[in-house]
């Protein structure tokens, strides 16, 4: 079967988060189920330049305001399609916004058209030696992709609507506009309704999609029942508890070429969990980069964009507390320029004890998972999380906040588990300081003892977070869907 997958971001194109990792890794996945998945992506430089010389195979005289090209490339081994209107996305800066971080005031028109493209390719409009090539299904990620399920629910190409899933990676990321943008979407006026794209009297992207899928997936079951309550569903639970039957959690899984101490180029020194002793030789050089002293006590690692989600209002405390326990702190996060100072203020306070750099760097955030020792993660809410899982394949023992994705994938070191020989981590409840510093000496006290310690990092590098069954869900689902 043949589905055609529409994001924002995908490895190694362009990627500001986990979205990228698993939009990248999908095709890979489902390959392996007989589903053949071509990946649509914006236009945006980065991926035109590494697109290099394409053939276009289909035009849109206007699309939304002025011309676009679909260009074909490919994704490593699998179809890659290529929106490129110029007048769209070819600019400098981010994905979403410019360079200063502010969001681009066009950003409707902007993942409109990539919605009204999807839903156009999906319906057929590639036309390949006199032959349409419609697709079976169209899966939607995210605001930024859930329009396509709008438009081929609403002004089908062709006619005939195709079926559609919408992923929700993050449900804090809405799609919300003005509701004077309607005029322009080119939808039907009875797609103005509580029971289509309005949502609380505006444009609502994701409302949109998540009400015209036929099925709506996230990537975590804990998430999937969570967002069904107005603390995690930010004002979306009323749609998702009523969609019902038609919401699937499917965990994410991990790509093991990419994320694999045993022949990861990036590192110091390759390793397995049976040659664990040698991870100790990516820490020492984590420490030289860092500017670390060597100490008796753990070294934590944060990866991580620095935002609220994220709980990293909560880092300059933490540092406090464990550099007072003998343990050091390494980070790597952009983001909210508040907490990027804090987090320069807190490294100054403990020199060689807590060290920030604010930035993405991809190669970085391999050398941390590989030289820590642990991973913090006191997220607020986490649909699925990548890093703890990265974190579980590194030997680098995850410290989670029980929610999400963390809630499903890390099994925490109580008595029980210790004694069943089964944790990989430490889990806690209710992301605030006093949580936290108890979740951090807990873990300082488990890594004093040797055993127990080396028991949890090689569980987790033991433990299979790989694509294959996630894989077999969504084929699974999409099978369902097509009938
Ligand atoms: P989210 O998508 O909510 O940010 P995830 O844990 O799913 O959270 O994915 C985050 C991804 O981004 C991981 O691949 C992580 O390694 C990466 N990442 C986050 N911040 C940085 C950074 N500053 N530098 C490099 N990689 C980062
Ligand atoms: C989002 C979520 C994260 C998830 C990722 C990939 O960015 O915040 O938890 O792992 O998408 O699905």
């Amino acid at each position: 079967i043949r589905v055609l997958s529409v994001a924002s971001e995908a490895v190694p194109l362009v990627k500001t988060g986990g979205l990228a990792d698993v939009v990248g890794a999908l095709p890979g996945a489902l390959a392996d189920e007989g589903v053949a998945l071509s990946t649509l992506l914006p236009g945006y430089p980065s991926v035109l330049k590494a697109l290099g010389r394409a053939r276009a195979v289909h035009t849109w005289p206007d699309l939304f305001g002025g011309p676009a090209r679909l260009l074909a490339g490919k994704l490593g081994a699998h179809p890659l399609y290529v929106l490129d209107a110029p007048d769209l996305f070819t600019r400098e800066g981010l994905p979403y916004a410019d360079a200063a971080g502010r969001d681009w005031p066009d950003n409707w028109r902007r993942f409109c058209a990539l919605g009204r493209a999807a839903a156009d390719v999906a319906g057929g409009a590639v036309v390949v030696r006199g032959k349409a090539q419609r697709f079976d299904l169209l899966h939607a990620h995210d605001w930024q992709g859930a329009m396509a399920a709008a438009y081929t629910r609403y002004a089908p190409f062709g006619g005939a609507a195709v079926p559609s899933v919408v992923t929700v990676h993050n449900i804090a990321f809405q799609g919300r506009f003005e509701a004077a943008i309607f005029a322009e979407t080119g939808l039907p006026s009875r797609a103005w309704h509580m029971q289509g794209v309005e949502y609380y009297g505006g444009f609502g992207m994701l409302k949109a999609g998540l009400f015209c899928a036929d099925a709506i997936t996230t990537v975590s079951p804990t998430y999937a029942r969570e967002i069904r309550s107005p603390r995690f569903g930010m004002g979306l639970e009323g749609l998702i508890a009523e969609r019902g039957s038609a919401v699937h959690g499917i965990l994410n899984g991990i790509d093991g070429e990419l994320w694999n101490p045993a022949h990861d180029a990036s590192l110091a020194a390759t390793y397995t969990a049976r040659t664990l002793g040698r991870k100790a030789l990516n820490t020492r050089a984590l420490e030289a980069e860092f500017g670390l002293v060597e100490e008796d006590g753990p070294l934590f690692v944060a990866i991580t964009r620095l935002t609220w989600q994220k709980g990293m209002d909560l880092l300059p405390e933490m540092a406090d507390h464990l550099v007072a326990l003998g343990a050091r702190l390494a980070v790597l996060g952009s983001g909210d320029a508040d907490l990027e100072a804090q987090l320069r203020a807190v490294a100054a306070r403990h020199p060689g004890r807590v060290a920030v750099r604010i930035g993405y760097d991809e190669g970085l955030s391999h050398r941390m998972q590989a030289g820590g020792d642990a991973i913090l993660i006191p997220s607020r809410f986490e649909p699925c999380g990548l890093t703890q899982l990265y974190g579980l394949a590194y030997g680098c023992v995850p410290v989670v906040a029980r929610t999400g994705g963390l809630a499903d994938t890390v099994i925490d070191a109580n008595p029980a588990a210790l004694a069943a020989g089964v944790a990989t981590g430490i889990q806690f409840d209710g992301v605030d300081a006093q949580n936290v510093a108890a979740a951090i000496e807990r873990t300082v006290a488990l890594y004093g003892q040797k055993d127990d310690w080396q028991r949890l990092q090689k569980n987790g590098m033991k433990a299979d977070f790989s694509w294959g069954a996630s894989g077999r869900a969504y084929a699974r689902l999409y099978r369902d869907l097509i009938g």
